[in-house]
């Protein structure tokens, strides 16, 4: 539909020596243009394999990916990434950070450096255009990746892990910006968390990965209006049910983990 992107019967192996790992398999799943979906499961079960798939970091995979009908490979800047760690160049100012993740349209350097600035004040960072990486927090150098992931107007925001590293406060304050960027921006989000009450607060799906071979266990609908709060009731209901469903899955110890 429309310009949906599709994951049909995804599966990914990695040959390492003389072993097979099934990292993903069988992946099916179809996320709607404007939506905000989230994506959980236990530590190697395939989240960033995903990811990188959709990103076209990994070329090698079976089944396919597209958007809107259009294979991935050929649909151009229609996704843009955030990984954990910034990956921000240190001898770049955020501004140049953010310029350098600009594709090579057509189109003037004032032009460029106009759009730059565009996506740096959408990420609240406009008084730190000329600051560099070091000088920055955790969670101002996570805003500057965002807008360099922005920077091509995606129509996909894929968000892997983006405020695992960042401060519990922090933490809470950027999902909040990244709602904010979602409303404003109207990019379809994909962010991958091993954080349930995050991926509650943020996402309208989210969609539970089994262990390894990864694949969609299950989804949950997130019918709550936004601005969600944490300890209202339907929220921590919402938060057993998925709970549930990982400890249904493992007759382990809970693997849950970072
Ligand atoms: N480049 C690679 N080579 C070999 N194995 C890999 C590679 N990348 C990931 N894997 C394996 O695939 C599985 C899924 O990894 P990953 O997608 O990073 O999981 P997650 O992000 O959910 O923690 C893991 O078992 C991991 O060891
Ligand atoms: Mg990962």
């Amino acid at each position: 539909m429309g310009n949906s992107l599709k994951l049909e019967n995804l599966s990914k192996n990695f040959v390492l020596r003389d072993r097979v790992v099934n990292a993903l398999a069988d992946v099916n799943f179809e996320i709607l243009e404007n939506e905000f979906v989230c994506i959980v499961g236990a530590s190697g079960c395939g989240k960033s394999t995903l990811l990188r798939l959709i990103i076209g970091l990994e070329k090698d995979y079976e089944g396919s990916i597209q958007i809107g009908g259009v294979p991935i490979e050929k649909a151009e800047n229609e996704v843009g990434m955030v990984f954990q760690e910034s990956r921000l160049f240190p001898w770049l100012t955020v501004e140049q950070n953010v310029y350098f993740g600009l594709d090579e349209r057509a189109i003037s350097k004032t032009e460029k450096i106009r759009v730059a600035r565009e996506q740096i004040e959408l990420v609240g960072l406009s008084d730190f255009e000329r600051a560099y990486p070091h000088q920055l927090s955790g969670g101002m150098q996570q805003r500057v990746s965002i807008a360099r992931a922005l920077v091509n107007n995606p129509k996909y925001l894929l968000l892997d892990e983006p405020f695992g590293a960042l401060d519990a406060l922090t933490r809470i304050n950027m999902q909040q910006e990244i709602l904010r960027i979602w409303q404003e921006e109207k990019t379809t989000m994909i962010l991958v968390t091993h954080d349930i009450d995050e991926a509650i607060f943020l996402g309208g799906r989210i969609a539970v990965m089994s262990n390894r071979p990864g694949t969609i266990q299950k989804i949950f609908n997130v019918e709550l209006p936004r601005p969600r709060e944490r300890s209202d009731y339907d929220f921590i209901a919402i938060r057993k049910k998925i709970y549930r469903e990982f400890f249904q899955e493992s007759e382990k110890p809970f693997s849950y983990s970072i």
